[in-house]
């Protein structure tokens, strides 16, 4: 891995200077940290396969993960697909810009190093308004715009929702990280695969699984059986400490009781808000050495469905 010079934009800059830094950047085929609703994206030209590779230097993520392409606006997504189902198309009238990807057939010219050489490629239209202005800028320069970001944490560790988490995972490996506050949704997209029908919700994300069921007039299959997004195994999403997961409070005090010192999520908030600080307080135990982080398992509705299944993935433990 290239070391690189990481650079981090200032709250209080010009939204027009970040712009013409971070676009610059891109097109010189550099790695920036942008911010969006979910979680930071760590982005690259899409069409440059030297600066997506370096993604995952970066990161230290396995080539066979896929990465999602983000673009402007639901125009530009269609160029990098082959064609967008009904289901896809509805999809993408209903949440773009917002937290959900469309996996679906890809165009012929999305590089294999993004898609992992899959038929299929996962796009996203963000709503953050300093990265719609990057991306706007970007695709103005001609080309076909997309900017290929994961999370920009390094491989299996939490997702990061502030400047400073992107700092403590990747300073040093990548050039710029624009500074865009605190994530207001907290969890990553919804991933739902339209390139098979009924489409299929591979994660569950910033938008309610039951919002997906209705848009598609209840056409979505379950995704029963192991995973086909690489990156949703166990072992993903997780911090050092030990998570904890109680099914009742009943149970959860009981934990409490045997891990005094513990950080307890789940308790205290709303799904909005568990979900908006779920990944900032697991990196929090993490950085005041707590040994256990115990948590009531929320039900799967709404925001519960993605925090559930985080939560679950976390206390897999960390891979590696
Ligand atoms: O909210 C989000 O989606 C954030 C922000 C930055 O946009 N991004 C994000 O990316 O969470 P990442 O790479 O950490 O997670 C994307 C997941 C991975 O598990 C990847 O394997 C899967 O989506 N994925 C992407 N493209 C795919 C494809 N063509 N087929 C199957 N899985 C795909
Ligand atoms: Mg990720």
């Amino acid at each position: 891995m290239t070391e690189r010079t990481t650079e981090v934009t200032a709250p209080t800059d010009a939204t027009d200077e970040v712009v013409t830094r971070a676009v610059g950047l891109l097109r010189r085929g550099g790695l920036a940290a942008l911010p969006t609703e979910t979680v930071y994206g760590l982005g690259a030209n899409a069409s440059d396969a030297d600066a997506v590779r370096g993604i995952f230097a970066a990161k230290g993520r396995p080539a066979d993960h896929p990465l999602i392409v983000h673009v402007a606006d639901a125009e530009r997504a269609e160029r990098w697909a082959a064609r967008l189902s009904p289901a896809a198309a509805a999809l993408a009238a209903a949440c773009w810009p917002g937290p959900l990807t469309l996996l679906v057939a890809r165009a012929p010219h999305v590089l294999d190093v993004v898609t992992g050489g899959r038929s299929s490629v996962g796009i996203r239209v963000p709503a953050h308004p300093l990265t719609t202005a990057i991306l706007t800028e970007f695709a103005a320069g001609g080309g076909h715009g997309g900017v290929a970001a994961p999370s920009a944490n390094r491989f299996g560790h939490v997702s990061p929702t502030t400047a400073a988490h992107v700092l403590t995972d990747l300073d040093g490996r990548i050039d710029l990280v624009v500074d865009g506050g605190t994530c207001p949704v907290g969890v990553e997209s919804t991933i739902v695969d339209c390139s098979v029908d009924p489409p299929q919700v591979l994660r569950p994300g910033g938008i309610p699984t039951e919002d997906i069921h209705e848009l598609l007039h209840g056409r979505l299959r379950d995704a029963s059986g192991p995973s086909r997004a690489p990156g949703m195994l166990a072992a993903h999403y997780a911090p050092r400490a030990k998570v904890l997961l109680a099914g009742s409070f009943a149970e959860l005090e009981q934990m409490e009781l045997m891990h005094p010192d513990a950080v307890v999520l789940g308790v205290d908030e709303t799904m909005v808000e568990l979900a908006h600080d779920l990944y900032a307080r697991l990196r929090d135990a993490d950085d005041r050495g707590v040994e256990h982080v115990v948590a009531l398992l929320p039900e799967p509705v709404g925001l519960g469905h993605a925090v559930r299944d985080r939560l679950l993935k976390a206390s897999a433990g960390r891979a590696g």
